[in-house]
């Protein structure tokens, strides 16, 4: 072996972090602030991003993923997400590495990495480095965060019904834990009358209550409306999603937020396809959708039957001068058969979107400590999770989770390890000894999202769902689940004909797993279908590989499908509708 060039220098320091890592501590390095933070390199060159900044989108994004687009039409990005290339690979550098003397990464250089990645994060969400970390993925971080909540006996958990299946279990898990009957144990007695308004997923067991959101929607509205009527006094946590799984709608949580702060309510918000979907400003609590409501009379407002004028939905507010020439005219072609919106009107307010979330992503983002979350926004959440692999593009096994610096007292890891108690970055930095890459590797999906630029990348993807989504509706003569401009970020709902797909009517889940089962095994093409309120609909995502000959390929193989009528081989009832996406 090779001697050093010159003798390191070694001082007799005892251990400076948790444990006996021969590391700095890691809350010293969360703390340092943006300006006077050096960074560690890498000790490898990671994977070159090249010139993708000139890069076009659709077809020449492809060869950014290891999708095999080739053999698969692939518009199902919603459900696991796809890796990013460079990510996939900057993960496996890591491992490489971690083989090559593992005693030197991993009790070495892995915190200090963490940390590095860490603070990009925070950059990119606009959040204090010290208010997030990082989990393996967003079940984590939904269940830490239900768990920091403190429900006790007799507190509510308030969700609405569209949320995520695996959340409605956490919820009975914990409320039957502070019952101290633990989950999975007899059913306690039933709650007070009137405690469960739609009965839950197991009447009588334990106090949650879900508001039930009904279809069509015409305004985000409808969904404050509908909590401020049904969220019980004793509510001490309520959970919303940023975009919800199954129905694939932007939900307005600064609203939402705004309105549980009134009362006194923890919130959670499960941003699992939030990070790269939307544009995200932690400090000021911009992590899901909002809406202004005006008083103008723009065409496309939804009118509720309160005189409210509603405005679509949009991130931030601010105007700014952005070029999105070619959104508008890729928008101006979109016939929204759902959306009340003249052509102009959906210009115009995608362009207002898109300006302004140039402008969002141009603001203040630094990481400069001090837990600047201003006490005076009303509409900051307890708990936020997202997860990277998703539409991020990072290696799967990597999310995070946000909490308020005056929730972090009360948060606690799932795994307790060696820097439990000692802070909140410590408490989750090191679960035990296994993989990290997918948390490293993540630098890599952020490089890719720096270098397109977040607002072009949003502004792509929104300008082809529209277009698909006017291919579609238009071709089969059906409507959207939820109005377009107010309430879709890089996903849609798109109802299915009528006509030879469900064997029974109203619809059932099991037509829609066999529709999507045809569609999988038939067609080479992966989209998700839904069955809500029994009827059929097709959840189409975008992401920069997309192209609209997908959602033509979509269309053609549902209309096979429809001639082909052949629903008979029908099977029994899916037990869990609820698919894990
Ligand atoms: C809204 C929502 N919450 C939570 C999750 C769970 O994410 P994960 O399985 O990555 O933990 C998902 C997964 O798609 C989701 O869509």
């Amino acid at each position: 072996m090779a001697p050093p060039s010159s003798t390191p220098v070694v001082t007799r320091t005892g251990y400076q972090n948790f444990g006996s890592f021969f590391t700095e501590n890691v809350e010293d390095l969360i703390c340092i602030p943006k300006d006077s933070y050096i960074a560690p390199e890498p000790p490898f060159t990671p994977p070159s991003l090249g010139d993708i900044a000139t890069l076009d989108f659709g077809e020449p994004c492809r060869q950014l993923f290891n999708i095999d687009f080739e053999n698969w039409t692939f518009i199902n990005h919603g459900a696991f997400g796809a890796v990013c290339r460079a990510a996939h690979q900057e993960s496996n550098q890591w491992r490489e590495h971690c083989e090559s003397q593992p005693l030197r990464f991993l009790d070495r250089q892995l915190f200090p990495h963490m940390v590095r990645v860490m603070r990009e994060m925070a950059d990119f969400i606009g959040a204090d480095p010290r208010d997030l970390v990082f989990v393996p993925n967003a079940t984590t971080g939904l269940n830490v965060a239900i768990q920091a909540a403190g429900l006790r006996p007799g507190d509510t958990m308030y969700m609405l019904n569209i949320g995520y299946g695996s959340v409605k279990k956490m919820a009975q898990a914990a409320l039957a834990a502070a019952a101290g009957r633990g989950a999975g144990t007899a059913p306690a007695p039933a709650p007070a009358p009137g405690a469960d308004i739609t009965g839950g997923e197991a009447p009588g067991d334990i106090n949650v209550v879900y508001g039930e959101v009904t279809f069509p929607l015409s305004s985000p509205r409808d969904i404050v409306d509908l909590v401020a009527a049904t969220m019980p006094p004793n509510t001490r946590l309520a959970v919303f999603d940023s975009v919800t799984s199954n129905t694939a709608l932007v939900m307005p949580v600064s609203e939402l937020t705004r309105l549980c702060k009134s009362r006194g309510v923890q919130v959670l918000i499960d941003g699992a396809h939030a990070l790269g979907q939307l544009h995200l400003d932690m400090r000021r609590g911009i992590c899901g959708g909002t809406y202004h409501d005006s008083g103008s009379s723009s065409s496309n407002s939804g009118t509720k039957g309160d005189g409210h004028q509603t405005r679509p939905l949009q991130q931030v507010g601010s105007p700014a001068t952005a070029s999105v020439s070619s959104t508008a005219a890729t928008v101006e072609a979109v016939n929204i058969a759902a959306a009340t919106a003249t052509a102009a009107d959906v210009v115009a307010d995608v362009v207002a979107d898109v300006a302004a979330d140039v402008a969002a992503s141009a603001g203040p983002q630094g990481s400069a400590p001090g837990n600047l979350v201003s006490p005076e926004l009303d509409c900051v959440p307890d708990y936020f999770v997202s997860n990277c692999h998703k539409w991020l593009c990072a290696p799967r096994g990597s999310a995070i989770l946000w909490v308020a610096p005056n929730r972090q007292a009360f948060v606690r890891p799932l795994v307790v390890s060696h820097g439990s108690g000692c802070g909140f970055t410590s408490d989750f930095i090191w679960d035990g000894c296994r993989d990290y890459a997918p948390y490293l590797a993540t630098s890599s999906a952020l490089a890719l999202w720096r270098l397109l630029g977040p607002p072009r990348i949003r502004a792509y993807c929104r300008g082809l769902l529209g277009e698909a989504v006017a291919l579609l509706t238009a071709r089969w003569g059906t409507t959207m689940l939820a109005p377009f401009l107010q309430m879709c970020g890089c996903m849609a709902l798109v109802e299915l004909p009528r006509a030879g797909l469900a064997e029974t009517e109203p619809a059932t889940s099991t037509d829609a797993k066999y529709v999507q089962d045809l569609l999988h095994h038939v067609h080479a093409v992966e989209c998700p279908v839904k069955c809500i309120q029994g009827r059929l609909y097709v959840r189409i995502s975008v992401h920069i590989y997309n192209i609209l000959s997908d959602y033509e390929r979509l269309a053609e193989a549902v209309d096979r499908i429809a001639a082909s009528n052949s629903p008979s081989q029908a099977q029994a009832p899916d037990p869990d509708p609820a698919p894990n996406e």
